[in-house]
Formats: C-alpha cells, sequence, structure tokens
C-alpha cells in the first residue's frame, strides 16, 4: 500500500473518493443535528452547502459508521466524496475515527476505488492530527484485510484493490510520523491475523516456529526455537505432556528485541499461548465449531505480531516473546485424565481434563520467564469459554496482580483502541484449584472458569508482576462487521506494542 501526505488544498486532491467526517450534536429540543469536521466544512463549501443540507434535512445524522456518497461533477478534482459519521460529538475518539474509516474504506474497495483520500479529524475534540491520521490510517489498513489466498475467484468485485492512500492537512514531519506508526502497528496486526486465519494444516507448530523465525530475520531481532529434547532437559512438562498425543512436533518459541542493550533490566516478557488445534485431546470438543480451534494460537499471534511492531518502531526496552506452541490431540500417546505433570517450576498438576490444556502449557513459558528475570510478564491466550460468557466479544478480560500494570494495560489499549475489563484473582478462589494427590488440581469446575484458570497460571510467576489477558472471546469473529471481515481480528497486537512504547519514554 502506497501512503502518502500532503499538503495540497483538499478540492485540488484528485483521487477516485475523498472521505469526510461528520459528528452528530444535540440541537434545540433534544433535536439531533450535525457539525462538520474540519475537511468536511471546507467541501461543504465548495459544494455549495450541500453536507450542511443533508444534516438540515434530517438524512445524515453523523452516527457512528453512517455513510453518503456525493458525486462531484467536477466541482472538486476528486470524483467522489465519502461523508462518514463518526457517531456523538461527546464520545467521540481516535476509535471512532478508526472504525469510520475503516466502513469507508472498506465500502470504497467494494465499489471500485483504487486511490483514496482521508480527511476524517476528531471534530470539536482534543484528537490531534497527527493522533487523527495515525487512526485513519490503522482503520483503513485493519479495514481492508482479508484472507483469501486459498481463494480463486475475487469476490470483493475489485481485482486491483485499493492501493493509494493520501492524507491531507497538517505538518508534513508529523504526519509521516503518524503513517509510519500505524503502518507498523496495523502491519503487524495483519501479520498476526494471518497466523490466526491459517488452517490447521498448514500453521504446525513447526510452520508457527518458521513464521516467526522470519519475521524475526526481515526485522532483525534474535529468535530461538527450543525442539523437544531442550524441553525435556528444562523440564517442561506441561507442554511435553500436552504435546504427547500429537504427530506433530512441538516448539518452544523465543524471540528478543534489545532496545536498551547496555540496561541492567531484563525487561518485559510477553507469552503466549500457541496450540494450533485444539481438539480436546482425550476430553475431546463436540464437533460443532471445532473447526474455530484452529485459533487456539490467537495469544501466540498477538505476541509474535507485537514482537514485529515494537521491533519496526524500535522503543529504548527490552522485550522478550516466549511462545509455547503445540497441537492437542487425541491418540494413543496422548496424556489423559490423571495423568500428574511436573511443571518447569517443579510444581505439579493433576489433570482432570484434557481440555484444560492452555494452562499447561503456559505454565511452563511463565516459569521460563521467571526463570530469565523477566518483569513485568503479560501472558496472552484463548484461554476460557468462560471468559467469553463474562464479557462476549467486546472486551479483553484482563488478571493482573499489579494495579499499576493493570492500569497501563487499560490505557495503552485505550490508545490502540482495544477494550479490557478487569478480573478478580481473589484467593477464595484458589480453594476450588486445591488437589488430594498434586500441589494443584487443573480445574476449578463450571463455577468462574475464566478465574479459577488464571489462579492456575499465578502459581507459575514467581514475584514478577504479571497480567494474563484472555482473549478466548475477542480474538475472532464468528461474522463480518462493517469494519472487519469474519475471522482473527489480531486482538492485543496494538496494546502491547504500544505499552512498550510507553514504558520506553
Ligand atoms: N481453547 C479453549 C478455550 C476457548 C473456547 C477458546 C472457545 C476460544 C473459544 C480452551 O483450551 C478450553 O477448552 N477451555 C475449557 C476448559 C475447561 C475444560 C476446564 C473451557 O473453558 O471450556
Ligand atoms: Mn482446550
Ligand atoms: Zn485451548
Amino acid at each position: 500500500m502506497d501512503i502518502q501526505g500532503t499538503t495540497k488544498a483538499i478540492k485540488d486532491v484528485a483521487y477516485d473518493a475523498l472521505v469526510v467526517g461528520v459528528v452528530r450534536t444535540k440541537a434545540d429540543q433534544g433535536n439531533t443535528s450535525i457539525t462538520l469536521t474540519g475537511a468536511a466544512r471546507a467541501v461543504d463549501r465548495v459544494l455549495d452547502g450541500l453536507i450542511s443540507q443533508l444534516g438540515t434535512d434530517g438524512e445524515f445524522k453523523g452516527n457512528l459508521g453512517e455513510m453518503t456518497t456525493i458525486h462531484t461533477m467536477g466541482k472538486l478534482a476528486a470524483r467522489r466524496v465519502v461523508i462518514v459519521g463518526l457517531g456523538s460529538q461527546e464520545t467521540v475518539n481516535t476509535q471512532s475515527i478508526r472504525r469510520a474509516s475503516a466502513i469507508a474504506a472498506r465500502h470504497l474497495q467494494h465499489t471500485g476505488a483504487h486511490q483514496i483520500a482521508l480527511a476524517i479529524s476528531g471534530g470539536e475534540t482534543n484528537i490531534s492530527p497527527a493522533l487523527a491520521a495515525q487512526a485513519q490510517v490503522e482503520g483503513a489498513l485493519l479495514g481492508l484485510y482479508n484472507f483469501r489466498k486459498y481463494q480463486h475467484t475475487n469476490t470483493t468485485g475489485n481485482e486491483q484493490g485499493i492501493t493509494k492512500i493520501l492524507l491531507p492537512t497538517g505538518n508534513e514531519q508529523e504526519l509521516n510520523e503518524a503513517i509510519r506508526r500505524a503502518s507498523a502497528l496495523a502491519e503487524a496486526t495483519n501479520f498476526a491475523r494471518d497466523l490466526v486465519n491459517e488452517p490447521p494444516n498448514v500453521l504446525t507448530p513447526t510452520e508457527l516456529a518458521n513464521r516467526a523465525s522470519t519475521m524475526a530475520k526481515q526485522f532483525g531481532i534474535a529468535c530461538e526455537i527450543l525442539d523437544r529434547p531442550q524441553m525435556q532437559e528444562l523440564g517442561m512438562g506441561g507442554l511435553l505432556g500436552v504435546a504427547q498425543g500429537s504427530a506433530e512436533p512441538p516448539k518452544f518459541i523465543i524471540l528478543r528485541y534489545r532496545g536498551a542493550p547496555n540496561s541492567s533490566d531484563k525487561g518485559m516478557a510477553l507469552v503466549g499461548k500457541g496450540i494450533t488445534f485444539d481438539t480436546g485431546g482425550i476430553s475431546i470438543k463436540p464437533a460443532s465449531g471445532m473447526d474455530e480451534m484452529k485459533g487456539d494460537m490467537g495469544g501466540a499471534a498477538a505476541v509474535i505480531g507485537a514482537m514485529q511492531a515494537i521491533a519496526a518502531l524500535k522503543p529504548s526496552i527490552n522485550v522478550t516473546a516466549l511462545v509455547s506452541s503445540t497441537e492437542n490431540m487425541p491418540s494413543g500417546t496422548a496424556y489423559r485424565p490423571g495423568d500428574i505433570l511436573r511443571i518447569m517450576n517443579g510444581k505439579t498438576i493433576e489433570i482432570v481434563n484434557t481440555d484444560a490444556e492452555g494452562r499447561l502449557v503456559l505454565a511452563d513459558a511463565l516459569s521460563y520467564a521467571v526463570r530469565e528475570g523477566l518483569s513485568p510478564i503479560i501472558d496472552v491466550a484463548t484461554l476460557t469459554g468462560g471468559i467469553i460468557i463474562a464479557l462476549g466479544s467486546t472486551m479483553t478480560g484482563i488478571f493482573c496482580n499489579d494495579a499499576h500494570l493493570s492500569d497501563e494495560i487499560v490505557a495503552a489499549g485505550q490508545a490502540a483502541g482495544e477494550k479490557f475489563w478487569p478480573m478478580p484473582l481473589d484467593a477464595e478462589y484458589a480453594e476450588q484449584i486445591k488437589s488430594d494427590i498434586a500441589d494443584i488440581k487443573q480445574t476449578g469446575g463450571r463455577t468462574a472458569s475464566a478465574v479459577t484458570a488464571a489462579k492456575i497460571l499465578e502459581n507459575f510467576v514467581g514475584d514478577a508482576a504479571w497480567a494474563h489477558l484472555d482473549i478466548a472471546g475477542t480474538s475472532y469473529v464468528d461474522s463480518k462487521k462493517p469494519y472487519q471481515e469474519k475471522g482473527a481480528t489480531g486482538v492485543a497486537v496494538r496494546t502491547l506494542a504500544e505499552l512498550a512504547l510507553r514504558a520506553a519514554k
């Protein structure tokens, strides 16, 4: 994608389409009216008040994602103007701009545009032109993403697609920096989405490791892949136990970014659950919907994607990614309910349900992070069905033993356009995971299952500041949205990258 900034006047931008934004405002007697944001006002003047008229007539209300197209018939250099709603003036934020931009870009993709100019600003809010530009580019690149590599017929009706994005107005240097940031973040998110969307026969643990290693080479960071013998040496009984039922060899992926090579601070750990397919194992899952379990490496994809963004944007801190990757399969060699596994830090876990495999492979990766002296430790995992019941696909659950870290992640998420909701780690929940014959029982029953899963993980983080992000509900959407297609969302990539950028300041 060719993305450029320009200081040219809006009316002289000769693109297939120009996108401008409109917010909804309250008028007298509870009626609503619209307010045109920066470029919309300039376009309105050239079009003799046509956009204002749409508002006065009540034809355009400014709701988030609402869209109308005006053909300019030579009055502007651009062939069409797309007016997109940003929602109520009081709630407009960078995420509204991201969504509006994604919706407009997707629409234009389907209606044959190749070159689009984005001029959506934040209205009467304190969103800076640089942040507005960043949100627009992110929105467009995320919205235009699709995964069609296994399909012969192009269903978008636009063979070539959108190839050029132009951002008019603003300080050129600031604009270029915003474009650079947005491209790095969106490309890393789309890389993570590709990993999740790939079918499980292609994206095996070996292939996941290969893709992480290729990315590391390309972005100049260190990559180390541990194989079964090294896992045995380290005593990674959780990862090895889950992997023993699969014909595919497990991989432990380590990525190291050193942005502060002279610092004594080992830096942050990003830990990912990389189950490339979760059948449930001997405690096998029902057939319906099992295909979605190809996405059970969404946490791994998020941390590998975040490492790509971090390597591209180069914050001055150290970050290490650790990914436990295997399939969870039933077979004659599979682990069973009743088994007891010993995790790398020495603790033993009594297995009661082989479908609760995520916590086992994460336990080894968390132990590894502690052994390396990394802190904070942030793990990302499609861990429980319970979190989907609790929060749906709107918010990611965050379990954290450090209030400051939790606040930082929530704030980074807000900047990145990703929502996190704090969940409890109260000591009383540990009652549910007491075992009669091992240190811990693997599962805590039906109630509060997302919490008891987090309580298991807590046993492996030592004294580190730690956050667990359960993305089971947010990493995959099973129906298409106006701003994105069905499938992987790449959730947590941008939040983790934003967190690293902030930590470096
Ligand atoms: N990978 C699943 C969780 C999941 C469910 C992710 C739906 C995405 C969508 C996980 O391994 C699992 O099976 N969890 C079980 C644990 C239970 C057996 C204790 C769950 O939460 O139901
Ligand atoms: Mn499972
Ligand atoms: Zn799983």
